[in-house]
């Protein structure tokens, strides 16, 4: 809305659990062979051209194809041999090309690079696109999970943003699933840190959807924090408005 980056930046809202998406790019069924025929592989499978990875997270090439007999596979990246077995962190998937990659404790930079697979059987070689593929620059926002929070009517509350670290540091605020913002009063206000302080809930104040979100000044993006979910229990009849 006043946001105009923000659908487009979307993708990098760690809680939406879409991002670093791996889009697969999936391909044609062929025609249908009848199965004892030779054929050449194809690649049925691959991961999208551009791939940016999360550095927290295994790093995930997929390379996938058919073929009779059942293809094997290499890699190559930037443009010479990637000797896989040689890495002890690399593991290819078995029965197909698709790499998994444990980056922790390790240089995730040093995984950078262009990368295409090579499918290979006695009737032909079947190649990928080219895969490029690089870390996240972005600041992340840490990956907690947040637990849902029941609370009676009438306590104080504190909802934590916690957002990433950026310089300069991003502008923060509190909306819901839809964009709205969140209402700001004496009764319920945003700190500094950009944490969102209730002096005392009321039932009204139950919903699903707290979401806090970072602007990032610099970048232009917006990344969003998992939803926190309120209830808000009412003490007079005993049980609140309950959830969803
Ligand atoms: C591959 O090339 C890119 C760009 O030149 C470079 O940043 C990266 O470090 C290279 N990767 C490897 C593994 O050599
Ligand atoms: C609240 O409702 C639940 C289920 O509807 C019930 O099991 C529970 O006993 C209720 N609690 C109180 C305090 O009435």
């Amino acid at each position: 809305m006043r946001h105009p980056s923000l659908d487009r930046n979307r993708k990098w809202a760690p809680g939406s659990g879409a991002m670093m998406l791996i889009l697969m790019s999936c391909v044609t069924s062929a025609l249908e062979v009848p199965l004892d025929l030779p054929q050449p592989p194809t690649i049925t499978l691959q991961s999208p051209k551009d791939y940016i990875f999360d550095p927290r997270e295994n790093i995930v090439i997929h390379c996938e194809a058919k073929g009779k007999p059942n293809p094997s596979f290499s890699w190559t990246r930037n443009g010479t041999h990637f000797d896989v077995e040689k890495d002890s962190k690399v593991l290819m998937r078995p029965g197909s090309g698709t790499l998994v990659i444990d980056i922790s404790g390790e240089r995730a930079d040093a995984y950078e690079g262009t990368y295409q697979c090579t499918a290979h059987n006695d009737h032909g070689t079947a190649v990928s696109n080219n895969i490029i593929i690089r870390q996240s620059r972005s600041p992340l926002w840490s990956k907690e999970r947040n637990e849902a929070i029941t609370v009676q009517m009438g306590v104080s509350l504190v909802l934590q943003c916690r957002p990433p670290a950026g310089l300069p540091p991003p502008v923060i605020f509190w909306m819901d699933n839809n964009f709205q913002r969140l209402p700001l009063d004496q009764r319920v206000s945003q700190a500094l840190n950009g944490d969102l302080y209730f002096s005392n809930v009321l039932p009204e104040d139950t919903r699903s959807d707290y979401i806090c979100y970072a602007r990032f000044p610099h970048t232009q993006t917006i990344q969003q924090k998992q939803p926190i979910s309120v209830t808000v229990l009412n003490s007079k009849s005993g049980n609140g408005t309950g959830i969803g």
